[in-house]
């Protein structure tokens, strides 16, 4: 079982950037848990962080080719508006699942619209890095009761 993590605009500051939304951790620390998790699962985890757009299509595009199982991904702002983004992850036919660190509903208005609301399985949002872990827990048992 493959699973692509997709982070994207700005998340590379997480450790760094707003504690009081984003905590602490860094995306190399979410990284290595996830790497951890996904061995006792019975995963293979790769993770990937941009902070261009096109780039993150492209990724995109070639797990569409790579077959992978499954995506998380945490696009940042871009989750609120980027029609790109949603285009190409509609292409998939995996589970996707979105996670934010914050609870996106309880922040500004804008951030309470995710434009990929439709073609994703579920969202997870609010629980720090631990969204993380529950977004890795949610694809691999979507993906086995896919089987
Ligand atoms: C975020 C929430 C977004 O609204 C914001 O733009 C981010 C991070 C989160 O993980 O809580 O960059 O996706």
């Amino acid at each position: 079982m493959k699973i692509l993590v997709l982070n994207g605009v700005n998340l590379n500051m997480f450790g760094k950037r707003d504690p009081k939304h984003y905590g602490t951790t860094t995306l190399a620390q979410i990284d290595e848990r996830l790497q951890a998790l996904g061995k006792e699962l019975g995963a293979e985890v790769e993770c990937f962080q941009t902070n261009f757009e096109g780039e993150m299509c492209e990724r995109i595009h070639r797990a569409f080719t790579d077959n992978v199982s499954a995506v998380l991904i945490n696009a940042g702002a871009w989750t609120h508006y980027s029609y790109g983004i949603r285009d190409a992850l509609a292409m998939l036919t995996c589970p996707i699942i979105e996670l934010h660190m914050s609870n996106v509903h309880a922040r500004e208005a804008f951030r309470h619209v995710s434009v990929f609301s439709e073609v994703v399985r579920g969202q997870i949002c609010g629980f720090g890095a631990d969204s993380y872990e529950l977004a890795l827990r949610a694809a691999v048992s979507a993906v086995q009761s896919s089987k």
